[in-house]
Order: structure tokens, then C-alpha cells, then sequence
């Protein structure tokens, strides 16, 4: 098992009282397996992909990164934030790739940041970024990129520390039909390449059947 959630329960305050967005959330993931999670604008799904990944803490329950059991009410402990760099991958909406540095410097910042250098990981960031068919763009910013080109290439920083589990938050969903399409395809074919497990949220029906389990979000609870 790559990841296992039991009793995630997450509510903000609002007003004057709190808003329960997850009430009750249970989900395990085998290795190399991928799941896509479906449900309407503001029934949580951000806020439990924050819980998984550790960003944010939950009211009460456990996460369980591998062996790694975590009480999810906790705020992140710093070990948990060495082991994150190297067991987590994420892939967001709107790319977030620092504008500064070029297209192969964004791949590898997120190796240093786990402690690798070097010309292997130089060499693995260019394999990942041809893979993504964006070989020939390596030194180019990504304010001069297109949408689905920041998005392989944010991509191909999610998979620089071979991690075993990628959280993708509507990967998409900034991206024209087609190119989302390719997008994905390029995705799930990294996953699987790389034997990554991937949790997918999406509001595209066609990419959450292309994964091994499908499942929703609704009054805050997982359902099939
Ligand atoms: N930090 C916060 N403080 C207060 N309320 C919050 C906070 N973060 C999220 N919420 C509320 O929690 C609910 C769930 O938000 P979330 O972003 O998880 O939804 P979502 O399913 O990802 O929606 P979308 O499909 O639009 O991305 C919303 O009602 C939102 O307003
Ligand atoms: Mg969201």
C-alpha cells in the first residue's frame, strides 16, 4: 500500500460557526495503482488532496505514507517534509513553475530541494523533459510557453525524485480539450513507466475512467 487515508475529517470556521467539508474520508492506494476522484466546484477536493500531501492538517484521522503513519491532526512534522521530497510528487491547475528559471532549472530545483546534484539527476530532468516532448525547450522561460508546455513541464518536476506517489489537483484544467488530452496521456503514461501511484482530481469524465479506480466526492465522503 502506497497510501492509506482512515477517518480524514477536515471543516474551516465560517462566520460564526465552521463549515464541515470532509466528514469522513477513507481511501487506500496500491503501489503503481492510479485513482481519479470526481465531485462538484467546493465539496473538498483541493482541501483533501492538501490533507494527503501533508500541506494541511485535518481535524482528525491518520495518513499512512507507506509504512509511515501520521496523525493527520498534527501539524507537518519537519521529517515528514524530508521524507515528503522524495515519497510525493504534485501536479497543480495553474502550473506554478518559477518564472525566473528556465525550463530545465524548474525540473531540477525540485531535485535540490531533496538533496540530489549532479550530472545523473542533470541527466534523468532531460529524460523526463524529452519524454514530455520538451527536449528542445529546455533553456526557454516558461512565461514563453503554452499552457500544456508549462504543464509537462511541471510535470516532469513532480517525477525528478522518482517519487512513488503523484497528487494531481486538475492538471487540465486550465487546457484546451486536445491538449489536456495529450497532457494526460502523457501523465499516466509517466505514472506507469515509472510504476508511480497517481491520485487524479478532475471534472473530466473521459480522464477519470483512464484510471484503475474512480471515485467521488460528495457531503464529505468518498463513494464509488
Ligand atoms: N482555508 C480555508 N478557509 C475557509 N474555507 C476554506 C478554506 N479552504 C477551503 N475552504 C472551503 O472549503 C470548501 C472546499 O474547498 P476546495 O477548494 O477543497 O473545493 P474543491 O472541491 O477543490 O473545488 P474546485 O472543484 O472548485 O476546485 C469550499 O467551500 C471552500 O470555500
Ligand atoms: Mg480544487
Amino acid at each position: 500500500m502506497v497510501l492509506r487515508a482512515e477517518g480524514l475529517a477536515k471543516s474551516f470556521p465560517f462566520e460564526d460557526k465552521r463549515i464541515h467539508v470532509l466528514e469522513d474520508i477513507n481511501l487506500s492506494l496500491e503501489s503503481g495503482k492510479s485513482l481519479s476522484i470526481r465531485g462538484d466546484s467546493g465539496c473538498g477536493k483541493t482541501t483533501l488532496l492538501n490533507l494527503l500531501s501533508r500541506l494541511e492538517s485535518a481535524d482528525r484521522g491518520t495518513v499512512k505514507w507507506q509504512d509511515f503513519e501520521m496523525n493527520a491532526s498534527k501539524q507537518c512534522a519537519s521529517k515528514e517534509g524530508v521524507l515528503r521530497a522524495h515519497f510525493l510528487g504534485v501536479v497543480y491547475q495553474a502550473y506554478y513553475l518559477i518564472p525566473e528559471l528556465n525550463v530545465l532549472e524548474n525540473v531540477l530545483i525540485a531535485a535540490k530541494l531533496s538533496g540530489a546534484y549532479g550530472k545523473e539527476v542533470s541527466d534523468r530532468a532531460r529524460e523526463l523533459l524529452s519524454n514530455m516532448g520538451m527536449g528542445n525547450k529546455e533553456r526557454q522561460i516558461p512565461g514563453k510557453l503554452s499552457g500544456g508546455e508549462r504543464q509537462r513541464v511541471a510535470i516532469a518536476r513532480a517525477m525528478i525524485n522518482s517519487p512513488k506517489l503523484i497528487l494531481a489537483d486538475e492538471p487540465t484544467g486550465n487546457l484546451d480539450e486536445r491538449t489536456g488530452g495529450e497532457v494526460m496521456e502523457l501523465l499516466l503514461e509517466s505514472c506507469d513507466e515509472e510504476k508511480t501511484a497517481l491520485v487524479l482530481v478532475t471534472h473530466n469524465q473521459k480522464f477519470a475512467e483512464a484510471t484503475d479506480e474512480t471515485l467521488f466526492l460528495k457531503e464529505g465522503k468518498l463513494q464509488n
